[in-house]
């Protein structure tokens, strides 16, 4: 754009150098009755192209203006503005380079989930909130713990028709989540809508293959082959439908990484070495993913069940 630009100024300034060189006759031009004015017929284009230029640039900045009254009116109007802003925080959070932990808050009581995101929230780099939790507590829930300070990432999976999903992201853009997912295997128009009903802050990742299966699930679920040659296509699916990233093990991050340099990676299913797995199946070490290729730590259970859940995200942080 910004080369298409200069082209066109160095073109204006070469066809008014060609049209003075060419005109550098003296002319006379009438003003009033007696008023006679001595020029050059250059100088006379020059006066009138800018004539016509500053009143166009005038309307040009009205017009903007007017414009941005009527967007800061409609937000008032649509209340769009009134979560608290998690724009500055989550959005340059989310875009960094370097390996972020979330906490997931996956509790059933608003209150025990608020108090460990704050006692926590100096080692956690952002809040992961899931369908437990939002099916409980809604919209209401997620402005509560916007208010701890951290970015936000709505983990819904949202799997269905590309409509559906694409109206579903509507309604819970006003939350301004830094990360949102989806089910890959939702198809890649799906996934295509989703990412364009997100708008550009918020970060659009495909669930590929869920930590809590492995090889032995696939045919039960239809898939021939292996959880990890399922993931990698998943995974190129959801590149080629423009979305930022993808969840996967930290058993596949690597090869995708490899796959895909500039895509935004989470990894859940973590357990420090001595861990308990619970239902995942696909866990490694927040170290391991992390030196796999993770963008994003998605850590639960070893956390939110510790006895000293400050403590444990302590022992975390300090394994990274
Ligand atoms: O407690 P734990 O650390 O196992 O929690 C993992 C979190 O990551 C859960 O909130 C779960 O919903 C989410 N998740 C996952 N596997 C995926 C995608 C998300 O475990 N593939």
């Amino acid at each position: 754009m910004a080369m298409l630009r200069t082209i066109f100024w160095v073109l204006v300034v070469a066809v008014l150098a060609a049209f003075t060189a060419a005109n550098w006759q003296p002319v006379e031009v009438r003003i009033w009755d007696g008023l006679l004015l001595e020029t050059r017929l250059p100088a006379l284009v020059i006066a009138a192209f800018l004539l016509g230029l500053v009143p166009t640039w005038l309307l040009y900045r009205a017009t903007r203006w007017r414009l941005q009254r009527r967007i800061t009116t409609l937000e008032t109007q649509l209340n769009v503005k009134a979560a608290p802003s998690l724009t500055s925080t989550s959005l340059d959070a989310a875009s960094t380079e370097n390996t972020r932990s979330y906490l997931a808050l996956d509790l059933p009581r608003l209150d025990a989930a608020l108090a460990l995101a704050e006692k926590v929230k100096g080692h956690v780099g952002g809040l992961k909130l899931g369908l437990e939790f939002f099916c409980a507590h809604g919209h209401h829930g997620v402005h509560e713990v916007a208010k701890v300070g951290l970015p936000i990432f709505l983990d819904l999976k949202l799997h269905d028709i590309p409509n559906t999903v694409a109206g579903a992201m509507q309604s819970i853009h006003v939350l301004e989540p830094a990360i949102v997912t989806v089910h890959a295997s939702g198809g890649r128009a799906m996934m295509e809508d989703a990412k364009a009903a997100a708008g550009e802050h918020c970060k659009v990742v495909a669930v590929t293959v869920l930590t809590s299966l492995d090889d032995a699930d696939m045919p039960t679920i239809g898939v021939a082959g292996t959880a990890h040659d399922q993931a990698l296509r998943l995974a190129d699916l959801a590149q080629e439908a423009g979305l930022d990233g993808i969840v996967c093990s930290g058993h596949e991050v690597g090869e995708i990484h490899k796959r895909w340099k500039n895509g935004f990676f989470v990894v859940p299913g973590l357990r420090p070495a001595d861990g308990k797995l619970g239902d995942q199946k696909r866990a490694v070490t927040p170290r391991a993913a992390r030196d796999a290729g993770a963008s994003v730590l998605v850590i639960g259970r070893p956390i939110s069940r510790a006895d000293d859940p400050v403590a444990a995200a302590r022992a975390i942080e300090g394994t990274l």
